[in-house]
């Protein structure tokens, strides 16, 4: 649920589509633009989970909302669900590439395959979304949003898939930007820090000790909530970001303003 910063129906009769929507951040973002009056179609890989998160969605704002199984890496079944989406609720407003794939491993334990999958996830899967998307929206006023990570701007151990096929996606999605934007098209990125209850969390949750120390390391000291994306989502696809086009934004408790260094963190504490 997102919060009530926003009056209400602020998206109403919005057209919205979302990859990976079925579960975490972006059925969070899914959640949020149905709220304020959104249609939304979110699809994912797995059809059960399609499922539960359609009938999740049509207990919100208008109901009108779908869910679908499809697999972000095949462009024409992605251009088959924008068409769907087109006609069941008009020209799309809202676009969210949302799906992605992750693990933790080095890279000499990465396949070539390994390394190609999460790539073809997370940045195929984005062009594949937005390219797909180009002549269903609405043009002037749809927002493309990506969610990107950290990751993408500052290179972590074990992650090299990860960074690497976020870094695309955020010069694709801000080459968009200069491309697009010409046509009326916004696009931006949201680059969410540690959500709880999300997969990357859980992941990191199980080293209990590392988990805590990285909590230290985040000025507002806790876990973001998936509500707080859904806000910046739900700015994002609003008429008060007109303006807004081609940035990176950061929804992360302040973790990226440092150097991530927990020392640079506790100064004050340590005065104390
Ligand atoms: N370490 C090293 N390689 C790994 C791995 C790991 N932890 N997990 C998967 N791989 C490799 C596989 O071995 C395979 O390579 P190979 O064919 O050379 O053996 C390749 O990655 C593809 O794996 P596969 O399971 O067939 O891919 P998939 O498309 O079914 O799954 C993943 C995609 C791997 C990204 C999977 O983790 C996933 O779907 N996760 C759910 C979404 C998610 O992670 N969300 C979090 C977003 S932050």
């Amino acid at each position: 649920m997102a919060s009530d910063a926003f009056q209400k129906d602020i998206l109403k009769d919005k057209v919205a589509l979302i990859s990976g929507g079925t579960r975490g951040i972006n059925l969070g973002i899914a959640r949020g633009l149905m709220e304020q009056g959104a249609k939304v179609v979110v699809f994912g890989r797995n059809e059960e989970r399609a499922r539960q998160a359609e009938a999740e969605l049509r207990a919100i704002g208008s109901g009108q909302a779908m869910g679908v199984s499809c697999d972000v890496r095949d462009y024409e079944a992605v251009s088959r669900v924008v068409e769907k989406t087109a006609d069941a609720f008009g020209a799309l407003d809202i676009v969210v590439a949302g799906a992605a794939g992750n693990f933790f491993a080095p890279v000499v334990g990465l396949s070539p395959n390994a390394f190609r999958t999460v790539i073809d996830i997370d940045l195929m899967g984005t062009f594949n979304l937005f390219r797909a998307s180009f002549d269903k929206l609405t043009k002037p006023g749809a927002s493309l949003i990506a969610i990107s990570a950290g990751q993408a701007e500052n290179a972590r151990a074990f992650q090299a898939h990860a960074c690497a096929a976020k870094a695309g996606v955020n010069m694709l999605t801000q080459t968009l930007a200069i491309e697009w934007g010409p046509a009326g098209v916004r696009s931006n990125i949201i680059a969410p820090g540690a959500i709880a209850d999300t997969e990357g969390v859980k992941f990191l949750a199980s080293d209990p000790a590392a988990f805590k120390e990285n909590i230290k390391r985040i000025p507002q000291r806790r876990l973001g909530g998936v509500d707080e994306i859904a806000d910046m989502a739900i700015y994002l696809s609003s008429d008060a970001a007109r303006y807004v086009n081609g940035q990176i934004i950061y929804v992360d408790g302040g973790l990226s303003a440092g150097d991530g260094r927990e020392d640079a963190l506790t100064v004050p504490e340590r005065r104390k």
